[in-house]
């Protein structure tokens, strides 16, 4: 399966990255402590750690491991974020990223409400999953207003660096069909 590449909501469009992005990511996200708090990836230090992301991004699009959007917001092309998806037969799970000035005015849940919206209509995807931190309840928050039911807490599920060395419980989320 191929996702689309762009998708369109109200306030943003989300496309896939290019090379180009990495210097707007580094500064708006990638080396902010308090947005990857939650987060699996440690704080870029220096711009060519977020150009090898950038790169494993777009190698994702073509070897079809990893799908990345960039959420941009129209009205002036900012870059704000990143949603992500990864595809495995009939599931998709998600990952999404704000940079921390547009946290709190709905951007994330705009753009992933409409990403799970589009995979769970494709034929053969019957699940669309994510999670986060048990800490997180902003991202708990995302997920339940796209209409992701929370199926319970995965104990000692990931390892979030930026908060300790240990795996942390996660909270589920799925959205069925
Ligand atoms: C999680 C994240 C993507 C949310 O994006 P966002 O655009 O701010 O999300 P929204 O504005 O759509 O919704 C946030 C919700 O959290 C709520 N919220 C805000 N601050 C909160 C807090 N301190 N505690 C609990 N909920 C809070 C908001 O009120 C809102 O819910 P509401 O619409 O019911 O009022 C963003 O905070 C982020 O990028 N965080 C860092 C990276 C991360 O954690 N990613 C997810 C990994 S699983």
């Amino acid at each position: 399966m191929k996702p689309s590449e762009v998708f369109e909501t109200d306030r943003l469009r989300l496309r896939p990255p290019t090379s180009d992005d990495a210097a707007i990511v580094f500064q708006q996200y990638t080396q902010d402590a308090d947005v990857a708090k939650h987060m699996t990836w440690v704080p870029h230090r220096s711009i060519s750690e977020t150009e090898l992301f950038i790169s494993r991004c777009v190698s994702g699009w073509e070897n079809g491991s990893v799908f990345t959007w960039v959420v941009v917001r129209r009205q002036d092309d900012q870059v704000m974020g990143m949603v992500e998806m990864r595809h495995d037969g009939f599931k998709a799970d998600l990952g999404y990223v704000l940079a921390k000035s547009y946290w709190g005015n709905g951007y994330m849940t705009e753009a992933v409400g409409v990403v799970v919206g589009w995979l769970i209509e494709q034929d053969g995807i019957y699940r669309v999953w994510a999670v986060c931190d048990e800490e997180n309840t902003r991202s708990a928050r995302v997920m339940e207003k796209v209409g992701m039911k929370r199926e319970g807490v995965l104990r000692r599920w990931i390892i979030h660096p930026n908060m300790s060395d240990e795996p942390r419980n996660c909270l589920c989320y799925s959205l069925v069909k």
